[in-house]
């Protein structure tokens, strides 16, 4: 059955507004829920952050009052969807469960965004910054087990393996590095662009729960890897933020956006399995068709297009949060020595990418190395969770 959010009705703007009490969500509980029902919540919470950020940009850049008060409206809604969606995340969880949640997002929705991309470039994108988030998995699961004394299985159960992908420290880049050429705006795929929106979403967030979070910490460790990390999403945001086609109008941005979020309310309510999270999905799906329409109207007012023009004619296949193991390995086998230099990817250290390594590490040993070597030393051995056999790169087989 085809969805067409454009042909949709929603739930008019006046009465979306929720009192305290509808905003005090009942949070899932973090022993009984399925670990997708909480990537989906993640996924949600960047993908809303994103939406009051990106309003906060536009209203900074528009001298039109009436436009500015709209944007005002449709953000505080935004905002409110934001709280509820979060809220949903349990205050009984540790910080570094929930950053377990955040990599095991990175890791199957870039994953599950790379084999649906149509364009090779996009694809190649979201092939190279996979394996870095699968790589911090391994580092943070070994943090988990040093400090919280538990298991990552425990978190990301049987659904997402871990073990090293592209070393961390290696993914410390020249800044220039980072930028990849955009897509084109006007022939590439209505997916593509929904795609870019939503890893880059994904990845800010990432940047700024790290960047809060790490310095909670007390142990020094926790604190530095926090912090290497950290600079890393940075890069991740600059990978995928320099992928969207900087010469869409503020007006066709906006309307992505807002179909984007119907996109992904509509997939998430397809296939969530905790009814009460699903109801969440099926509500904001309806505030977001009229978010949609409202931003159809400004599209058609401003910038004089018809929004069929740049959007998808229906919602494609559902976003899906489901185990990418076998691609991962495959990923792994083939792509673990890539780096970045300019726009493209290649296989050997070049200057610029050497210097910026010499200077980052100082001939140290960076904190995503230490965590692996004090959990060595604290546990007997580090920690793992490979389910398909031996590590497909033979030089990352674990020592017996
Ligand atoms: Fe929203
Ligand atoms: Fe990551
Ligand atoms: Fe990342
Ligand atoms: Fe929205």
């Amino acid at each position: 059955m085809t969805f067409n959010p454009l042909q949709e009705r929603g739930i008019p703007l006046d009465r979306q507004l929720r009192n305290w009490r509808e905003l005090n969500v009942m949070p899932i509980d973090p022993d009984h829920s399925d670990p997708y029902t909480r990537c989906r919540i993640i996924t949600m919470n960047g993908i809303e952050t994103e939406a009051v950020f990106f309003s906060h940009h536009m209203a900074r850049h528009c001298p039109d009052m009436a436009v500015k008060h709209q944007l005002a409206e449709v953000r505080y809604i935004e905002a409110q969807q934001q709280k509820a969606v979060n809220w949903l995340l349990p205050g009984l969880a540790s910080v570094l469960e929930t950053t377990l949640a955040y990599e095991q997002v990175a890791v199957d929705l870039t994953a599950w965004v790379a084999r649906m991309e149509p364009d090779p470039y996009l694809k190649q994108a979201y092939q190279f910054g996979v394996l870095e988030d699968f790589d911090h998995l391994y580092r943070y699961a070994n943090l988990f087990e040093m400090i919280e004394h538990r298991k990552a299985e425990r978190i990301v159960d049987g659904l997402t393996e871990v073990m090293p992908g592209r070393p961390t420290y290696l993914h410390h880049r020249h800044p220039i590095d980072n930028v990849r050429e955009p897509y084109d705006r006007s022939t590439v795929e209505p997916i593509s662009k929904m795609h870019a929106l939503t890893i880059m979403a994904a990845e800010q967030q990432t940047m700024n729960f790290y960047m809060n979070v790490g310095p909670t910490y007390m142990e020094p460790i926790a604190r530095q890897l926090y912090q290497e990390i950290g600079m890393i999403e940075e890069e991740h945001v600059t990978h995928y933020e320099s992928l969207v086609d900087p010469g869409e109008t503020w007006w066709e941005m906006l309307l992505n956006h807002e179909y984007n979020e119907c996109y992904l309310y509509h997939s998430f309510m397809e296939t969530e399995s905790d009814p009460k999270v699903k109801a969440i999905w099926e509500l904001h799906l309806n505030m977001e068709l009229e978010h949609l329409r409202l931003a159809a109207e400004l599209f058609k007012r401003h910038d004089g297009r018809e929004p069929e023009e740049v959007l998808a004619p229906h919602l494609p296949a559902p976003v899906t949060f489901e185990p990418n193991k076998a691609y991962l390995r495959e990923l792994l086998a083939t792509q673990i020595d890539y780096t970045t230099i300019g726009t493209g990817y290649v296989q050997d250290m070049h200057e610029r990418f050497e210097k910026l390594q010499a200077a980052v590490h100082n001939g140290e040993k960076p904190p995503s190395e230490l965590v692996i070597d004090e959990n060595r030393a604290k546990s007997g051995r580090e920690y793992r969770h490979q389910m398909e056999g031996d590590h497909p790169v033979a030089s990352l087989r674990q020592i017996r």
